[in-house]
């Protein structure tokens, strides 16, 4: 019988409106029980958490794990390290690997892989063959396989009745379609947002059109199949306002923001001096646009924060901008970005427990997942967050492979301490040590 216990934190579970000081037993990798004041059994670990945050464990649900294909990016043990480093206890894999996860012995193979890694890995299955968006892959026995969802994220699908096919039949199956969204020729060439910056620079742009046009059809669509549909990486102020009709007309969608469109603009583009991390697809855009996600997201339009972790190796991004592949790695750098936006005070109306509900119940919520609450029985994933702790991100010092990120050198305020996967200590003060259990 292992035990756990978390010792006089502050804890919110976002998903029972819960937030007090108390402490939480983890008992044969479940939750057994939260009180204040609760004895410690005698055979117990004991994490000591006063002045500390204790919240359920975090979820990621937009990851790029680069396994198999590209392990030299990344691979399923150092992007599992990377999450429990950055306090995240599951992820999403999106499907964009080489093979392309697009049958079901590729989602064997992810899980097999990632049994007793540092945190949970929830692959999501390819919506077309290969990403090319001709042909549905099997989403039936993808999901039998264990696939959490689909998406050909990386790629959007051009071809209309390809997803209204695929949406219904995942309606069907009773899973979430994720979608990247971007009409290619509408964003043909593009390497950074359309606006007064890509004409300053001279770099050919991608206008807010191309993910709001096809956020506009896939809604549409929505309506005719039924079933749910996810929106990954929402970046626009149009996409908000068509997002929250939709909603307003209970259609049955959800969607997720990146730390990278809620706190960078296109100005970076230039500011940086054609950093190439700040190349990411959909692009950085104005500061009109991300006033728009941050109300979205405090309002529920937005339902979720996820990373969009797309690590890419300093040789690919080490090149001219229009060469340069497009993503940011975020494993390591949403909670503490989200956390010192959070203490400075700058957004209105943005609380601890709303941040917790986007990277907790929320993402659950939207792949169907256990987890993301500390309720008696949940799984016993904890992330504890030292709301005060600064420290400056430093990739060199990551987990993971890449270093692709703009807020290299930034000094932030706030970080996980501890993450608990299944009641075992996967992150504790910075060292990532793999389960025992294999689950
Ligand atoms: O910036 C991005 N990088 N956006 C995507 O949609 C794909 C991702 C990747 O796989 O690198
Ligand atoms: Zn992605």
């Amino acid at each position: 019988m292992k035990q756990l216990i978390i010792k006089g934190g502050r804890v919110i579970d976002p998903a029972c409106n819960y937030d007090r000081a108390a402490d939480v037993l983890l008992k044969d990798s479940l939750v057994e029980k939260i009180e204040p004041g609760l004895e410690a059994p005698a055979d117990a670990v004991i994490i000591e958490a006063e002045g500390l945050i204790v919240t359920p464990g975090l979820i990621d649900i937009h990851v790029h794990l680069r396994d198999p294909g590209q392990e030299y990016k990344e691979d399923i043990h150092s992007g599992t390290r990377a999450a429990a480093a950055g306090g995240f206890t599951a992820l999403a894999a999106m499907a964009n690997t080489d093979p392309v996860g697009d049958d079901p012995a590729m989602i064997g193979y992810i899980r097999k892989k990632a049994a007793g890694a540092a945190a949970r890995v929830y692959p999501l299955g390819a919506l077309t063959k290969g990403l090319a968006g001709k042909e549905m892959a099997e989403l039936g026995r993808m999901k039998f396989a264990g696939a959490a969802g689909f998406s050909d994220d990386g790629k959007p699908v051009m071809n209309g009745m390809l997803m209204r096919n695929a949406l219904h039949y995942a309606s069907g199956i009773g899973a979430v379609v994720i979608a990247h969204e971007e009409d290619l020729h509408l964003a043909a060439g593009g390497m950074m947002h359309e606006g007064t910056v890509s004409s300053i620079l001279g770099l050919r742009g991608i206008p807010s059109v191309a993910e709001e046009a096809m956020i506009s059809r896939d809604l549409m669509i929505l309506k005719i199949t039924g079933g749910r549909l996810h929106i990954a990486h929402v970046s626009t102020a149009g996409s908000v306002d068509l997002l929250r009709r939709a909603k307003a007309e209970g259609l049955n969608v959800t969607a997720e923001v990146t730390p990278h469109h809620l706190l960078l603009t296109d100005r970076l583009v230039k500011n940086s001096g054609y950093n190439t991390s700040t190349k990411v697809n959909p692009p950085l855009r104005t500061e009109h646009d991300r006033q728009a996600l941050w109300k979205g997201l405090l309002d529920g339009t937005i339902d979720a924060i996820a990373s969009d972790h797309a690590p890419h190796h300093t040789d690919d991004k080490d090149v001219e901008y229009d060469f340069a592949p497009c993503g940011i790695a975020g494993l390591e750098t949403t909670l503490p970005l989200m956390l010192d936006e959070l203490a400075s005070g700058r957004i209105k109306g943005f609380t601890l427990p709303l941040l917790l509900e986007k990277l907790s119940s929320a993402p659950a919520r939207i792949l169907d997942l256990p987890g993301g609450s500390l309720k008696q029985g949940s799984p016993a994933d904890v992330t504890v967050i030292d709301p005060e702790r600064q420290f400056i991100i430093e990739p060199d010092k990551w987990y993971s492979k890449s270093r692709n990120t703009p807020f290299a050198g930034k000094r932030v305020k706030g970080a996980p301490v501890f993450t608990v996967v299944g009641g075992e200590i996967t992150m504790k003060e910075g060292v990532v040590t793999e389960r025992t259990a294999q689950g």
